[in-house]
């Protein structure tokens, strides 16, 4: 049920050197709602969040909680209004225990002293609302980023709140953690709480909203009841008048046969390979021109087996050949050199450099495979940079931009191209399309599937089943950290890789 109106904007306006990122932007937020933003990559989604919660302030317009303008200095302010915030870049500190993070800036004290067990306690009830007992007292890097993130989202929703800020918590979120998530902000909703929501992914936001307001460009598109709204509408809304490649069919499946006799194709085969604790000993071939889908759940060994075909990560048993020839395994820098790469999920702590430009972080692998030693030169690299800005539609104000202000799906796409623009023989794609808006998405498979055909293999990791099935020419399923099955042809149906993946025959 909709409530009273609790926060709402006017006219609000805010500019970076060189980007208009909010034109006169009018929003409302009602209690007993769920309210997402959707909008592509850059669209100011995030910066309108900055503004409400005073991380950035504002140029103009004004920002009214229950009625009274108010203007916060600092997210501090906006918490001490009863507004809390989960930001799209998770600011949680790795090297605190889980339960230091759900109540770093609150711990409660008994007697002057801060309270271990009150802690230890409330973090655990904090998790329990979200279906998950973890060892509070573990520092948070001991568990993977989808944990990370759930501990994010247990430090936001464990204070009584007025209104809930959620920019894209479920992006690395598997399907019954988003399910779990949105229980919790339905009863949250139902206490009258006002949630404000950021995604990308149309079918959450179809299960959660009540309303719907679309971002382009820096303006307020419009604002809808969700169920007033079909979704291709809503996607029309985003994109403006550009037809959307998504209504393209895939090239991929099509992998030609010539694509495995291109020159400098290799094909790579690891037998047996494994590593104790992450997953058991496997075969996995990738071809030439062959999307290979690694399916299953968080913790099934996904990453974990990336992270050994790239060196990453030393594997104890099994071996790796390119075209038959064994190569050394053990470390990324051989990896590179045999022509593989690895766009990892985690783009914060294994990808992107923030202080560094976007043509610097784009050329950053190439450079690395020539040797420091022989830089690229400022022209080539400028070249290249541009290159890719425009090929994957990153929007910067320009090349030599600190990559840290770009909006997260533009630093993801950046991160993506450094490993284009190495022109690597096998790609490895950990959850490319995180936090990549609906069109940008299709854009990229369609490119990587090019690729494809030119020769490229690809191994491609995606909680997004439909995705994977979309473009794969075979499927790995990993179940509890080994692999339980391969389909292709007639057998890639998307009930037989569910019934794989939940621990069933196929
Ligand atoms: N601190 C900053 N300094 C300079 N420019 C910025 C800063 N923060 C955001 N921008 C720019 O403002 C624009 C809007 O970015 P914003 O992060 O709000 O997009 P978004 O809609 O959240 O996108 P995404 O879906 O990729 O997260 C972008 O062009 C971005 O580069
Ligand atoms: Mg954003």
């Amino acid at each position: 049920m909709t409530g009273p109106l609790v926060l709402e904007t006017q006219g609000l306006t805010k500019s970076f050197p060189g980007v208009h990122a909010l034109k006169g932007v009018d929003f409302r937020l009602f209690a007993g709602e769920v309210h997402t933003l959707m909008g592509q990559n850059g669209a100011g989604k995030s910066t309108l969040i900055n503004v409400l919660t005073g991380v950035h302030a504002h140029d103009a317009g004004e920002i009214r909680v229950d009625g009274r303008p108010v203007r916060f200095a600092a997210p501090l302010e906006a918490e001490a209004a009863g507004i809390r915030t989960l930001y799209q870049e998770v600011n949680l500190c790795p090297n605190l225990s889980v339960a230091e993070n759900i109540f770093a800036g609150r711990q409660p004290r008994r007697r002057g002293a801060i309270d271990w067990k009150a802690i230890h306690a409330g973090a655990r009830d904090a998790l329990a609302q979200l279906n998950l007992s973890l060892d509070v007292t573990q520092s948070l890097d001991t568990y993977p980023i989808a944990v990370q993130q759930m501990v994010a989202i247990a430090r936001a929703v464990s204070v009584e709140a007025r209104v809930l800020i959620l920019d894209e918590p479920t992006s690395s979120l598997d399907d019954s953690e988003v399910a779990k998530l949105f229980e919790v902000l339905r009863n949250l909703k139902d206490s009258g709480i006002a949630i404000l929501f950021v995604t990308h992914f149309l079918e959450q936001t179809y299960a959660i909203s009540d309303r719907i307001t679309v971002m382009r460009n820096g303006e307020r598109e419009g604002e809808y009841l969700a169920k007033d709204l079909p979704v291709d509408e809503l996607v029309h809304k985003m994109v403006g008048n550009v037809p959307v490649a998504g209504e393209r069919s895939t090239t991929s499946k099509a992998q030609s046969d010539a694509a495995a006799a291109s020159p400098g194709a290799s094909r790579f085969d690891m037998r047996g390979v494994g590593r104790r604790g992450a997953v058991q000993p496997l075969d996995l071939t990738l071809e030439p021109g062959r999307i290979v889908g690694l399916a299953g759940l968080l913790g099934s060994g996904r990453t974990e087996t990336a992270r050994l075909l790239f060196g990453a990560d030393r594997a104890d048993t099994g071996t790796i050949t390119v075209n038959d020839k064994p190569i050394k395994l053990g470390s990324p820098r051989h990896a590179v050199r045999h022509g593989i790469a690895y766009c990892p999920e985690d783009r914060k702590k294994e990808g992107i450099v923030g202080a560094l430009s976007v043509r610097e972080n784009i050329v950053l692998a190439l450079q690395a495979r020539r040797g420091w030693w022989r830089p690229l030169g400022r022209a080539k690299e400028k070249r290249i940079a541009e290159h890719y800005v425009k090929a994957l539609g990153i929007r910067t104000r320009d090349i030599e931009q600190p990559i840290e202000l770009l909006s997260g799906g533009n630093q993801q796409k950046a991160l993506l191209a450094r490993w284009l623009a190495i022109d690597p023989k096998m790609l490895i794609l950990d959850e490319p399309t995180r936090g990549i808006d609906v069109a940008a998405k299709f854009e990229i498979m369609e490119r990587v599937s090019k690729l494809c055909e030119k020769g490229l293999g690809i191994l491609l990791i995606s909680s997004e089943i439909a995705e994977v099935l979309r473009v794969s020419d075979r499927i790995a399923v990993l179940r509890d950290r080994r692999k339980v099955a391969e389909l292709s042809g007639t057998d890639l149906d998307e009930h037989a890789v569910y019934r794989l993946i939940a621990g069933g025959g196929a």
